[in-house]
């Protein structure tokens, strides 16, 4: 499909380019549907299951899910309620991150791997109900797919707006050009810095604290590449425009600012003195 190459054309550009492997993700348009449905039906069955064992949560599950129609109004209503202000209402959010839903289907889709993405690779999920309600880390991400649209179709500052209010809201900065592949899980969310240039690719996980920014030395393309199925721990920082191939584990706090090869796992942080009043003494004796 032309716009979902568009909406990842990155994504060749990553060192998971070597890869002949079967893609996990790669679907007809009819089957890609059908996972949306499927997924769907699997919320709203957990839904009527957590209705039934807290009665409190009756006005949200009601509200976000059992009286919406489809996973794209739920989804659409979900988000807006929370980026909602009295500049721009619930209601005019709902309409446009539904327009972008409904004109560019792998929006929805890419949502659906996430959610799946979610359970299968954190133990505390019990369900997609449970990450589709309470994961912010999923609502903002879902909210930079649809401001990725916007910013792809010229509206950048409505697209702006959108990142502005998910940092206020879900603590996460994620720029709308930054890149997303499929089935990304972020977790907990809290302080994720994602630049502008940046890409994400099918498979990744990262945790909260992560920064994947610039060096503040360039411009331009500047941005770390994530390949596929990279882990990224918590507070780790990827700086410049260096390549993560496929299948890396960066630990939780490494600074890692060179390109890495396939499967690496790498910890850590240099700590190197390169400067300064006695950089050049401590340099020799370090
Ligand atoms: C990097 C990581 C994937 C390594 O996992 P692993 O390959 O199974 O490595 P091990 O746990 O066997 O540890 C191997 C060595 O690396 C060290 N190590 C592991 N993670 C480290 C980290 N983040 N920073 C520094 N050293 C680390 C261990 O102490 C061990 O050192 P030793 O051999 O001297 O004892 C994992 O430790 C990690 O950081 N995961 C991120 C998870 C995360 O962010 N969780 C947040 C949940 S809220």
């Amino acid at each position: 499909m032309e716009r979902e190459d568009s909406l990842y054309r990155n994504r060749e550009e990553t060192p998971s380019s070597s890869s002949r492997q079967k893609d996990e993700y790669e679907r007809t348009d009819e089957e890609k549907r059908e996972f949306v449905d499927t997924l769907w039906n699997d919320i709203k069955d957990g839904a009527r299951e957590l209705v039934s064992q807290e009665p409190l949560l009756g006005g949200l599950i009601y509200s976000k899910i059992l009286n919406q129609p489809t996973f794209e109004k739920s989804l659409s209503y979900v988000l807006s309620s929370k980026i909602a202000n009295a500049q721009v209402l619930a209601g005019q959010w709902q309409e446009l991150m539904f327009e972008a839903m409904q004109k560019e289907p792998v929006i929805s889709y890419c949502a659906a791997t996430d959610i799946r993405a979610c359970v299968e690779r954190d133990p505390a999920c019990p369900n997609p109900t449970h990450c589709f309600l309470f994961y912010k880390g999923f609502h903002g991400l879902q909210t930079q797919r649809v401001s990725h649209w916007l910013w792809g179709h010229g509206r950048k500052p409505l697209a702006c707006y959108m990142q502005s209010l998910v940092s206020e809201t879900f603590g996460m900065d994620l720029h709308p050009a930054a890149m997303f592949g499929r089935g990304v899980m972020i977790d907990h969310a809290t302080s994720i810095v994602v630049g502008e240039t940046a890409v994400i690719g099918d498979g990744c996980t990262l945790f909260h604290g992560v920064t994947l920014g610039g060096t503040g030395k360039t411009r331009g393309d500047r941005h770390p590449k994530l390949g596929k199925r990279v882990v990224v721990g918590s507070n780790a920082s990827i700086l410049g425009n260096v390549k993560v191939a496929d299948d890396c584990k960066i630990g939780s706090s490494a600074v890692l600012v060179h390109d890495v090869p396939p499967g690496t796992t790498i910890v850590g942080t240099k700590g190197k003195v390169l400067s300064g009043k006695y950089g050049s003494a401590l340099r020799s004796r370090l």
